[in-house]
């Protein structure tokens, strides 16, 4: 097929929500058309995550320009991948992995090859004549979105030591009854932070960040917000946390600095957690321990996998070969899905592929620092992954994936697949 064939790559430098330097690709097949993508980037970064090229030139940008990831594309990767057939996703991503030849992609710049990977996706979606979901696989379930209302660690200057409180409209019998839920919920939220004189700006994701007497007074918050807004806790919303407790880990203990909280150890942090769940409709805790206490991770399993989602993200930073290890040490029952993390689209296929076959959940993910690109959205569906964090019903750039979402589920009309895939 000639009209798949690729002509050229070229890349800009383009802000993200944030307001920090990103790659936009975009990509011309030889018959003209074009496709594109933008890269998000990420503030709690696990350690073994495929890593960014930045300019590192204090002169711009403090050292974070991406100018030099703008050239790779625009020389290397174009001459490398000029004339491959762009439907074959897995060729020129081990085209792209051995061309920049270092284990986490530091010498291209998994910012570079990421965006590369993505437009690839893209463009083999335009001439397959499909939408991307449908490229990217034969899935027709719409993922339960889990929208982060509250912002603390890395994401907002809260009173929150736990990086993200996320709602999840598990009552909800479709994907836009269950962003309506959710929209409620979060004003219900707004209006409860504005009667007591408490701040309703908003973080990196879109939540709220007030100051809070503790950690767990989130908690109570969202569930007097679910009852206010008529939903009942438990049942129409839920929890999800995302501690990333990576972020206040220190010499093998957890910090809870900013909330008062005192220092832990990793049984205190995971009793307080099991406090928690006994008190909280809690169904899903993302990164409760720190990438490097893998132990803490299979005690947690153990102790409340049967009860909520244990979910990995800096632990598994979207590795097949380190996802098929926590399968093997039952050290969770979900994986964190991005894209950046790994930095090609077939390799993220794959992680989901080995989580899947495990039968664990998946869950697809926005990064902190996100553009108005949508691919993720069309990636939950495409893969049947189940759930989404895009952050809260706020921000343009959050709401470009819930709302892609919609329109996907409009397109399927009665094909379209709803399920809740949390333990009630
Ligand atoms: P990040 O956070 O995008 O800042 O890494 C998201 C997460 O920890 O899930
Ligand atoms: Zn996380």
């Amino acid at each position: 097929m000639s009209h798949a064939k690729i002509d050229a790559i070229s890349a800009r430098e383009i802000l993200d929500s944030r307001g920090h330097p990103t790659i936009s690709v975009t990509l011309s097949l030889k018959d003209g058309r074009i496709a594109g993508a933008e890269v998000p980037s990420g503030a709690s970064i696990g350690r073994r995550e495929a890593v960014e090229l930045r300019d590192g030139d204090s002169a711009r940008f403090d050292g974070n320009g991406v100018l030099r990831a703008v050239t790779a594309v625009a020389t290397e990767i174009s001459d490398r991948l000029a004339g491959m057939d762009v439907t074959d996703q897995q060729a020129i991503d081990q085209a792209l992995i051995a061309l920049d030849g270092t284990p986490n992609k530091i010498r291209l710049g998994a910012n570079a090859i990421i965006g590369v990977s993505m437009a690839v996706a893209r463009a083999a979606a335009l001439v397959r004549g499909l939408p991307l979901y449908q490229s990217l696989g034969s899935g027709i379930r719409l993922p339960m979105p889990c929208m982060n209302v509250l912002n603390g660690g890395k994401h907002a200057d809260s009173s929150l030591d736990f990086q993200e409180f996320m709602i999840v409209p598990m009552g909800a019998p479709t994907f836009a009854e269950a962003m309506r839920y959710g929209a409620e919920t979060y004003a219900a939220i707004r209006a409860i932070l504005h009667e007591r004189g408490l701040a309703t700006s908003v973080g990196d994701e879109g939540g709220f960040a007030p100051r809070l007497e503790d950690n767990e007074a989130a908690c109570a918050l969202i569930v007097e917000a679910t009852e206010r807004a008529g939903f009942r806790p438990g049942r129409d919303i839920a929890i999800a946390l995302d501690p990333a407790a990576s972020s206040f880990a220190q010499d093998g203990n957890y910090v809870l600095e900013r909330s008062g909280g005192g220092r832990l150890d990793s049984a205190q942090l995971l009793d307080l957690y099991a406090g928690w769940i006994d008190r909280w409709p809690i169904v899903s805790i993302e990164d409760g321990f720190s990438e490097d206490d893998w132990d803490g991770f299979v005690a947690q399993t153990s102790a409340q996998g049967q009860r909520i989602q244990i979910v990995g993200d800096d632990l598994l930073v979207t590795d097949p070969a380190t996802i098929a290890k926590a399968i093997e040490r039952k050290a969770c029952t979900a994986a964190l899905i991005k894209l950046n993390q790994i930095g090609t689209v077939s390799e993220t296929l794959a992680a989901i592929d080995t989580a899947q076959k495990a039968g664990w959940g998946t869950m697809i993910s926005h990064r902190s620092g996100e553009t108005i690109d949508s691919f993720i959205a069309d990636l939950a569906v495409g893969t049947s992954a189940g759930q989404i964090k895009s952050g809260a019903p706020c921000r343009g750039e959050r709401l470009a994936k819930y709302n892609r979402l919609m329109a996907i589920e409009a397109e399927l009309g009665k094909r379209a697949v709803f399920e809740n895939p949390f333990i009630r």
